[in-house]
């Protein structure tokens, strides 16, 4: 009777109990859809008010069902919810559990963290720009003419025209571009250092595809050569951790600088040793800053004056820890990251 299913509806424990029961009524060979089925053999004049009355049943068990089910997947959805309760109470692991094998600070991410804190000690604060840069950052603003070897394509990533405004865009081949952006986003005094990653179509041994730099940049009415020349001995002889380290400043050609200068550390070629031996290696460029770039970054050349330098972060890491090989910086081997990682 329907008195019957409603009870035992009612009385289903859980999903499946119910779906039995609603196949027992409601299913191809359930007892509702058997009175329907047999509507057929119950004389013409009955029939209408007997459909009537079938249906209704249907209709009032369905509503049942629909009712009981959802109770049902609320009262489930509770338990599950219950039993995957977290306790963000706990405290939390300090050691990776057992088995794990604990990672390390990349030796990039840790260069950047060193040279960040001993930039930060002399007033430098970090800007960023993005990887991929037009061709007007990269080159034009930074005085590097359009037949400037640079600008060639086994050097430079080019793709494709951003928003089709037929601007060339490029993956930056150096941070230089983020002096412009810096100079252009802010008012000087400026004090910066920009780490990143670069690009060049590059790839062997001693050359990856991508790589890192920082750049360096300061701007302000009277900064000279002599700044220059102390803020690097100062940064080098700090981050390499040899108080008489010697530096060299040697007179160099960039678009950007003028005058610009290579400089080189002393070290002994045959051992790898910095700081001795009568060899010098060459570490970074520099240069006091172009008037065309301080005038196309909009900053007023009779005003105001300042000097840049750009270093590989490879390089100096590769130098700092007796690293002989570029691959392993990419290739997320844990045990290479632990030994001339840091400790996370
Ligand atoms: N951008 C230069 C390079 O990638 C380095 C540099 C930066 C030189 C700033 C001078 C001033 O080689």
């Amino acid at each position: 009777t329907q008195g019957e299913l409603e009870a035992a509806i009612a009385a289903a424990p859980d999903l499946r109990a119910l779906d039995a029961v609603r196949v027992g009524a409601l299913g191809k060979s359930g007892t509702v859809t058997a009175l329907l089925k047999g509507l057929g053999a119950v004389p013409p004049e009955e029939r209408k008010a007997r459909g009537a009355a079938v249906n209704a049943v249907k209709q009032a068990l369905e509503g049942a069902l629909d009712a009981r089910k959802a109770v049902l997947e609320r009262e489930a959805l509770e338990a599950r919810l219950r039993a995957e309760r977290l306790d963000v109470s706990l405290p939390a692991r300090t050691a990776p559990p057992a088995g794990a094998e604990a990672g390390a600070i990349h030796p990039i991410a840790r260069t950047v963290e060193e040279l960040t804190a001993i930039f930060g000690t002399m007033g430098f604060t970090v800007a960023e720009g993005p990887d991929i840069e037009s061709d007007w950052y990269n080159f034009s603003a930074l005085n590097i003419p359009g037949h400037h070897p640079a600008r060639q394509d086994q050097d430079t990533f080019y793709l494709p025209p951003a928003h089709g405004d037929g601007f060339e865009t490029v993956l930056r081949t150096h941070t230089s571009p983020v002096q412009i952006r810096t100079m252009l986003e802010g008012e000087p005094p400026i004090r910066v250092i920009v780490p990143g990653r670069t690009y060049r179509a590059d790839h062997d041994a001693t050359h990856s595809p991508m790589f890192h730099q920082v750049e360096g940049l300061v701007i302000g009415r009277d900064i000279t050569l002599g700044h220059l020349k102390g803020c690097l001995i100062d940064f080098l002889r700090a981050f390499f951790g040899i108080a008489e380290l010697p530096v060299r400043f040697r007179s160099s050609y960039f678009p950007f600088t003028e005058p610009s200068m290579e400089v080189d550390i002393g070290w002994d070629r045959k051992t790898g040793e910095l700081g001795k031996g009568s060899d010098w290696l060459e570490i970074l460029g520099s240069g006091m800053v172009h008037p065309k770039v301080l005038a196309n970054a909009g900053v007023d050349p009779k005003v105001w004056q300042g000097f840049a330098f750009g270093m590989g972060i490879e390089r100096i890491t590769m130098l700092k820890h007796g690293i002989a090989d570029l691959r392993p910086f990419y290739e997320s081997d844990v045990r290479w990251l632990r030994h001339y990682g840091a400790p996370v």
